[in-house]
């Protein structure tokens, strides 16, 4: 939520900013802005709209420092007032901030003897630093005084017009350093500058980084600390499109390996959180959105396979639980970016009552890796489309292998999984995206879909509803089968396409059932099933994989999500109102 880049080096630092705001444009893309020190001023532009649309860095002066910023609007409208960076009122200090600073309205009250232009919570920062700067502090130690009165979380990056150099501080929020021999670079993720480095220092929550011709560290209070770089095995090619036209649909198409890639750890490691989970007493798979789909999924699985009662929770609800909360319950954290907010905060809640803490994420050196007891990487290769596609299903592989692996059937987990992931690599051909695609026009001309499901595919009905809301804006809801003739039948009209997830399960004739009664109704059912069937008006095959079949049963979701979304000529890569780490609560 909001990108963060800046630069100080050899380079020239606006293009560095402008190309790497365009790689951070998935975590907020309503307005963006660059702050450029030329000589002993800065230089602000400000717009509203996607830096991807921006074409004319050769208008922006020359300089060897700069920050930008990509903005999902949280503390005011989408404005070029509100878009950041946002300066003091001389102009001589700027900001740029991800975060939410908890505190602002009060922090404004205080500050009122200054001239505010912007709703923004941001701007505060500016002229706390401006006060302690105008009482004799350099920029460095401005930057951590202002910090001290900050409640809430916050990544920040701030410029002077008479420092050469950039200082950044982070609680909460996310900040990767990059270290080249052209210079330094501070951004919100790493494909910000993985073209010029993959030498990285991740930031920990109290750092404030001072990049000028060197590179120094303090913690808050402004004793120095050291921090070690190293490098990270992320390429260009896998950052970049590599030949597709939207980040989404080669996200989707790699699933053909990164199923394999996803449970590629050693026995030991996964013997050693299965183990934390046997031995646990009370253990809560926790997410948000997508990834609490997939915590859902895996209590089905676990009960299944491993016979194990867990508890699914999204991370917002969690801290409801506290009580229940013992230094022997264990917490399992999905997530894609292990930077939400939501589930950071149910961890901070379950760290205080001494609960042990497991992540299964997908980006390395992330906040939640790093407050975790253990965590097993998705090993998807980052993925930037807004909508999650294949770090999805690397979590329910590895949650699968984990359920095997608690049940003492390790060895069968890792058959059954080699098995999805080679079954999924056959099922991703082209005649497979193209059936999927003329089933797409279809369903573009309709507003409302739903999808149902049972038992352990009822959670992928909710799953599927998620995609074809964010990317496409139909109006998807996900049923369990059984619940349809409770309610939910009642708005089935003729033609309305009705998604049926069907397994060769103990499940699969109730949800036939259920299927027919919507067909009855004059829904269009669309089977997504092993086996055809004459209740189905278009059945799209996914492979048996039996308990496992959420992994599959997904795939030809995302994939009508995104051509459903080009039908309808939406941003695939960029939903309206969306960001991809999702930093606030
Ligand atoms: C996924 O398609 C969504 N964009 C969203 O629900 C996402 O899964 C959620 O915000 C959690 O993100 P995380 O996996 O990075 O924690």
């Amino acid at each position: 939520m909001c990108g963060i880049i800046g630069y100080v080096g050899q380079k020239n630092a606006p293009d560095i900013v402008i190309d790497g705001l365009k790689k951070l444009e998935y975590r907020g893309y309503d307005s963006w802005g660059i702050s450029i020190k030329k000589a002993k001023s800065l230089v602000i532009t400000k717009k509203v709209g996607k830096i991807s649309d921006f074409h004319d860095s050769d208008s922006l002066p020359k300089g060897s420092i700069a920050m930008g910023h990509t903005r999902w609007a949280t503390n005011g409208p989408v404005t070029q007032d509100n878009a950041h960076p946002h300066t003091c009122c001389t102009g001589m200090i700027s900001v740029v901030h991800n975060g939410i600073i908890e505190n602002f309205q009060s922090l404004r009250k205080e500050l009122a003897h200054h001239t505010f232009t912007s709703d923004t919570d941001t701007e505060i920062v500016a002229h706390l630093i401006e006060d302690n700067y105008k009482a004799g502090m350099d920029l460095q130690g401005a930057v951590r005084m202002a910090l001290k009165r900050l409640e809430g979380r916050f990544a920040i990056v701030a410029m002077s017009s008479e420092y050469d150099e950039v200082v950044a501080a982070k609680k909460g929020s996310p900040l990767v350093i990059g270290v080249a021999d052209d210079g330094y670079y501070v951004a919100s993720d790493i494909p910000a500058f993985l073209d010029h480095t993959n030498e990285v220092i991740f930031m920990e929550d109290g750092d404030v980084a001072r990049l000028a011709s060197d590179l120094t560290f303090t913690d808050f209070e402004g004793t120095d600390i050291s921090r070690q770089s190293k490098p990270i095995s992320w390429s260009v090619e896998q950052a970049g499109l590599d030949g597709h036209p939207h980040y989404m649909i080669k996200e989707i198409l790699e699933q053909r390996h990164t199923i394999k890639e996803a449970v590629s750890h050693s026995d030991a490691k996964i013997l050693k959180v299965a183990d934390m989970i046997n031995k646990a007493k009370g253990t809560f798979f926790i997410g948000c959105g997508t990834a609490g789909k997939v915590g859902m999924v895996s209590s089905y699985m676990f009960s299944t396979i491993a016979k194990k009662h867990v508890n699914d929770v999204v991370g917002s609800e969690f801290p409801n639980y506290h009580d229940f909360l013992t230094p022997e319950t264990l917490l399992i954290c999905i997530s894609q970016s292990g930077e939400t907010a939501d589930t950071l905060e149910a961890i901070e809640v379950a760290k205080k009552k001494g609960c042990k803490i497991v992540s299964i994420v997908n980006v390395m050196g992330s906040t939640m890796m790093r407050m975790s007891d253990e965590y097993i990487l998705c090993n998807s290769g980052p993925e930037k489309a807004v909508c999650s596609t294949k770090a999805t299903t690397a979590q329910m592989a590895i949650l699968a292998l984990l359920a095997y692996a608690c049940a003492g059937r390790f060895e069968e987990g890792k058959r059954v999984l080699s098995r999805v992931a080679s079954s999924i690599d056959v099922m991703l051909d082209e005649n497979y995206l193209d059936e999927i695609q003329f089933l797409s026009k279809k369903v573009a001309g309709y507003e409302s879909m739903y999808i149902i499901g049972r038992s352990q595919n009822y959670p992928m009905a909710l799953e599927g509803a998620i995609k074809m809301q964010e990317v496409p804006y139909i109006h998807a809801e996900g049923f369990a089968g059984g619940e349809l003739k409770h309610g939910p039948i009642a708005l089935i009209q003729n033609g309305t396409p009705c998604i049926a997830l069907v397994a060769n399960d103990a499940v699969k004739t109730e949800i036939l059932i259920n299927a027919l009664e919507i067909r009855s109704r004059g829904g269009y059912i669309i089977g997504i099933a092993p086996e055809d069937n004459d209740i189905f008006d278009f059945w799209i095959p996914v492979p048996d994989l039996g308990i496992a079949s959420p992994i599959a049963n997904i795939i030809p979701i995302q994939l009508m999500s995104y051509y459903t979304a080009l039908e309808k000529n939406c941003d695939p890569d960029k939903p309206r109102n969306l960001a991809k780490s999702v930093t606030v609560k």
